[in-house]
């Protein structure tokens, strides 16, 4: 339909049917069996039902058909319904969790993943999803870190674009195999004081630019089609009424012309934030900041058009929004395919390529942090998998609601796969429960009546296992519903019980390679202590077992790095690598006095952002700049030298980090700038070279203005954000 069409149409619409389009009612309110939970609406007025512009989390093809079909006939003006969904890392098949995708530093593989999960999704007929979630993270105490790409904005901005261009492909949206991507959650709400779900943040708007928005800009830039407002208050204003950042920053500076939908429930949340004294206030005051769609609230659908009439709501205020959600629509090209989608799925992909790449996805993800005597990959004769990850299917993660379970490849079978036809013998041992007694979990309390003695016989048959075992291979984590929504923890450790077995069982077998289960970062000094090998291995989804068995039996190199530092102790928490030196920066050897230190741990993380091993054994050089001054327009390159000394196949993320030494505002102690991945073969030696420009040195200066500054800079290529020595050069002026 052409824009002059869509606003005839929109001049034929009566106020209430126009603002019907603001309103988005659950799945539930369609269908009973839509998989979505939480604060439900009441009873919805008929009158609402067949208006309403949108739905959400109806996760079954035939439904969602059936549903369009009525609501599409009934409608005054056949305006048909949106049908969004959370399709974050995977549809029917699941990829690794977000923080997983993160930590594969590969941008073209997670764009490759959201189009997969695009095809499925679309395959049902949901049309917009709610993803990337590109909220940066500092704080592992805060359960939605798993749905993030991490601490570091670079890395978030590239792989936040990916996952829009892979769910939007690179046309227009008519592809009935792509859907819309909608960016959350804008803004800062990784930001949570205290880790703690749904709080204030406190941010200076000069951290706010630098490190919390850039994220956005770039779904934005990747021609994302949806913003949602977060929960959190920012500096003690809820980001979904607050104008400064919904209009002003993101219509006014980032330029986004989409369509804005609070969080769930955001709108009538303005009330307990103490922000509205009643629903006609939250709906006025979310509208008026920049809310175009009402999530699951009915505060628009019970007051907008009464705001309208008593003239506090302009009415070309509700057109110019309502126009939003029709231009959506119809670049959806649902106005001529009402029942777009709804394909058996096989276009682009089969599923056994889908699965293909989730597989590869796997293997990218896991992240090798210790690797004593090169137990990795396995050579044993005789291996164990112990503990309650051996054999469990529950890899994918609480997001992944329309993920089957079935499917789920368990760390058994795959190694059932990987060693059939071997002379390798494995067996397998659950060796302890996955939770402690009495842990409370997401929406319960995890309880046994028999848990004692459930554990005391799963460990005295998991310890003759590991008698028998030449190599262990310890299966540990936390529980899928430890991370998610409103799942922060004020403690980072493995359950007791699972510290236990890995005590137990490492002196029965001290070769012991201990695999961690995770949607963020635990503090695993101990575990690391007790273990000679410890990957991470995220939440792995659909193709966890085969994946990791891949890297395991060395068919894969590890390729994954941190994209989130992991620490000693909760008590570092927040705890990311881009900080700033102070005043008394601790010596790099020893204590100092009066220095910026803990007198119980060290300042840094255990293992730092963009740190993993790879197989083989690779030296880097230190890096050479072609110039010592860079002018404004100029580029100068900086290389370093790899080489693979090992006897094995090494894959590596090489980092090029830089630092401001002195600025009108302190700047990090170093800053990722760019990272590339590559593979060495044995005695493969490889020049590593990058290129660095004025732009790659502006941040938002003590005027308040966005640029550069001369004077000198460090720049590191390095395989971590601690690991190496600088170059320097300066930026004249
Ligand atoms: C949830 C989440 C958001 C999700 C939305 C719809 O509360 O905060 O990430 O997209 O509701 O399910």
């Amino acid at each position: 339909m052409t824009e002059k069409k869509l606003a005839a149409l929109l001049a034929e619409m009566s106020l209430e049917e126009k603002v019907m389009q603001l309103v988005q009612l659950p799945g539930s309110a369609y269908d009973d069996t839509a998989n979505i939970t939480g604060n439900e609406l009441e009873p919805v007025d008929p009158r609402v039902k067949q208006l309403a512009g949108s739905t959400l989390g109806i996760l079954s093809g035939k439904t969602a058909k059936r549903i369009q079909q009525e609501y599409m006939a009934a409608h005054p003006h056949h305006i048909p319904l949106l049908l969004m969904a959370d399709v974050i890392h995977g549809y029917r098949t699941v990829f690794p969790c977000p923080l997983g995708l993160g930590a594969t530093f590969d941008p073209e593989i997670v764009e490759q993943a959201a189009s997969a999960q695009a095809e499925e999704a679309a395959a049902d007929g949901i049309q917009v999803t709610f993803s990337p979630m590109a909220d940066l993270v500092r704080d592992a105490r805060w359960g939605r870190v798993m749905e993030s790409t991490g601490e570091d904005k670079v890395l978030n901005g590239r792989m936040a674009a990916a996952m829009v261009r892979g769910y939007q492909g690179g046309g227009a949206l008519k592809d009935e195999h792509t859907v819309a991507s909608c960016v959350k959650h804008y803004a800062a709400y990784g930001a949570a004081d205290g880790g703690r779900d749904y709080n204030n943040t406190e941010l200076s708007e000069h951290t706010l630019r630098e490190d919390y928005l850039p994220a956005y800009a770039e779904g934005i830039r990747a021609g994302a089609r949806m913003i949602m407002s977060s929960f959190n208050s920012w500096n003690g204003i809820p980001v979904t009424g607050s104008a400064f950042l919904l209009k002003q920053i993101l219509r006014s500076e980032l330029g986004f012309d989409g369509v804005v939908i609070s969080d769930w429930d955001a709108v009538g949340q303005l009330i307990p934030h103490g922000f509205a004294e009643d629903r006609k206030d939250a709906a006025r005051k979310a509208f008026q900041a920049g809310v175009d769609i009402d999530m699951c609230t009915g505060a628009y659908a019970d007051h907008l058009t009464e705001l309208v009439r008593d003239g506090e709501i302009a009415e070309k205020e509700i057109d110019g929004a309502v126009m939003r959600v029709l231009r959506l629509k119809n670049d959806l090209g649902l106005f001529e395919n009402p029942l777009r989608g709804f394909t058996d799925c096989t276009r682009n992909t089969t599923l056994e390529e889908r699965r293909a790449l989730a597989r590869k996805a796997v293997a990218e993800s896991l992240v090798l942090l210790k690797n004593e005597e090169n137990l990795l990959p396995l050579r044993g004769k005789r291996i164990a998998f112990i503990g309650p990850y051996a054999d469990s299917r529950e890899l994918i993660s609480t997001w992944a609601m329309a993920g089957e379970k079935e499917p789920v490849v368990s760390l058994m079978e795959g190694a059932a796969a990987a060693f059939a036809h071997t002379k390798t013998e494995i067996r397998i041992s659950p060796g302890c429960t996955l939770l402690d007694n009495d842990t409370v979990v997401s929406f319960y309390q995890y309880h046994s009546d028999t848990w004692e003695e459930e554990n005391e016989r799963m460990l005295a048959e998991a310890l003759k296992t590991a008698s028998w075992a030449d190599t262990v291979v310890l299966c540990l984590g936390e529980h899928p519903m430890q991370s998610g929504e409103s799942t922060s923890r004020a403690d980072l450790h493995l359950p007791k019980v699972q510290e236990q077995l890995l005590e137990a069982v490492a002196a029965v077998c001290p070769q012991v390679a201990t695999l961690v289960f995770c949607g963020r970062p635990l503090a695993l000094s101990s575990v690391a202590g007790r273990s000679k090998a410890l990957m991470i291995c995220w939440l792995p989804g659909t193709e966890g077992g085969n994946g990791i068995l891949d890297v395991l039996t060395g068919k894969m190199p590890p390729m994954g790095r941190l994209p989130m530092s992991f620490p000693w102790t909760v008590g570092q928490e927040p705890l990311h690598y881009d900080c700033y030196a102070t005043g008394r920066p601790k010596p790099a050897e020893g204590l100092g006095s009066f220095t910026t230190r803990y007198l119980d741990y060290p300042n840094e993380a255990l293992y730092p952002f963009g740190f993993g091993l790879s197989y083989g054994d690779t030296v880097i050089s230190d890096p050479v700049v072609s110039a010592v001054d860079l002018s404004e327009k100029g580029e100068l390159t900086v290389t370093a030298i790899l080489e693979n000394r090992g006897d094995a196949c090494a894959a590596h993320t090489v980092q090029l980090y830089l630092r401001d030494v002195s600025a009108s505002r302190v700047r990090p102690v170093r800053e990722l700038k760019d990272f590339r991945r590559l593979t060495l073969q044995p005695g493969e030696k490889r020049d590593v070279r990058f290129a660095v420009t004025e732009s790659m040195l502006r941040f938002w200066r003590a005027d308040g203005t966005f640029g550069s500054e001369p004077g000198k800079f460090q720049v590191w290529i390095s395989l971590s954000s601690r690991q190496g020595n600088p170059a320097e050069f300066v930026l004249k002026g």
